[in-house]
């Protein structure tokens, strides 16, 4: 097996357990003999050589830590091929010849960019937004999640006691995985996303019936970009009757310890991704399926649509 130099990078959104992503990539690719780079800041810090080497202690006590140790960028900037050239130049000084990337779907389009420039790029997952179609999860999510289902716990109490309707707006940019999940495991009242969307007027319907039955408060959770939130909150209280409250969850979703389901996920990609690039793979997404590690070429993963929750959305709709 021929010994590479390996540099690895977190971009866009940080994600819960992207540290233990880049501890077992660093551990693993150190055992199997190869050098590892740190490079700082995303691709912004690769355009402008934020790159150093680094040995295993560089990895010691992160496991358990939130946000990225490597820092993280957003760089619309590097879909311009002249960027790019910068960042491939930074790797050919430092001699790195296989890059393994963390991140979410802009941060796999680089990776995408950088391969047809001949850099062998591996993508990781990282991401809250459970928006990679190649992986059945991303890391992040499912610590993400957590955090989601102890907020609106304890926004239930106060909205029970108060007997209101609380709004409660969740991340995940254009995919409504986070809002599904979330509103069947904090038994939602109504749980509105892009996958399960549904007229206002069916909205009010099912609000007044709750507030005609059993109960006399109700959670309801939004995914982000879909509403103006005051708007559906005045229209609601107009039409309902309820005192509504509304809650935007904001960046304090994408921090915190990784939960253990992320950090067995992302050791066990990062793992993973270094013996594809041992086996001499070239341009891979890294992805889980069932319980399986799986790796595809990287322009066959961007060229896949993901799945629609339908099951998750009926059980949703079973329970209401
Ligand atoms: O992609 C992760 C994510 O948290 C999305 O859910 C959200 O839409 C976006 O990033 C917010 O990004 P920023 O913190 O750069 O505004």
């Amino acid at each position: 097996m021929k010994s590479l130099n390996i540099g690895v990078l977190t971009s866009g959104g940080d994600s819960p357990g992207m540290n233990a992503a880049i501890r077992a990539i660093v551990r693993a690719g150190i055992s199997y003999g190869h050098q590892m780079y740190a490079i700082y800041n995303g691709y912004r810090g690769l355009v402008s050589g934020q790159i150093e080497k680094v040995d295993r202690g560089f990895v010691s006590q992160i496991i358990n830590k939130g946000g990225t140790i490597l820092r993280s960028a957003r760089l619309p900037e590097f879909i311009d091929v002249n960027i790019r050239e910068e960042g491939v130049k930074q790797l050919k000084k430092f001699g790195i010849n296989a890059l393994v990337v963390i991140g979410g779907d802009g941060t796999y389009r680089g990776a995408k960019d950088l391969s047809d420039m001949g850099i062998n790029c591996i993508g990781l997952p990282g991401t809250i937004d459970n928006d990679i179609a190649c992986t059945d999860y991303t890391i992040g999510f499912d610590t993400c999640l957590n955090t989601i289902v102890n907020a609106v716990d304890k926004l239930r109490d106060t909205t029970f006691s108060h007997q209101r309707c609380s709004i409660i707006e969740v991340m995940g940019n254009r995919a409504g995985d986070l809002a599904i999940y979330a509103g069947l495991a904090c038994g939602a009242e109504l749980t509105i996303s892009g996958d399960n969307f549904m007229p206002l007027q069916e909205m009010i319907e099912r609000l007044k019936f709750q507030k005609a039955t059993s109960k006399n408060h109700a959670m309801v959770i939004v995914s982000e970009k879909l509403f103006d939130l005051q708007e559906l909150a005045r229209f609601i209280q107009q039409q309902t009757g309820f005192e509504v409250r509304t809650e935007v969850l904001g960046r304090i979703q994408r921090g915190g310890s990784p939960s253990a389901f992320d950090r067995i996920l992302a050791s066990r990609m990062g793992e993973y991704a270094v013996q594809c690039l041992n086996e001499g793979k070239t341009s891979r997404c890294i992805g889980v399926r069932g319980q399986q590690l799986v790796d595809f070429d990287i322009y066959e993963a961007l060229a896949m649509q993901r799945a629609k929750h339908t099951g998750i959305v009926n059980v949703i709709d079973r329970l209401k």
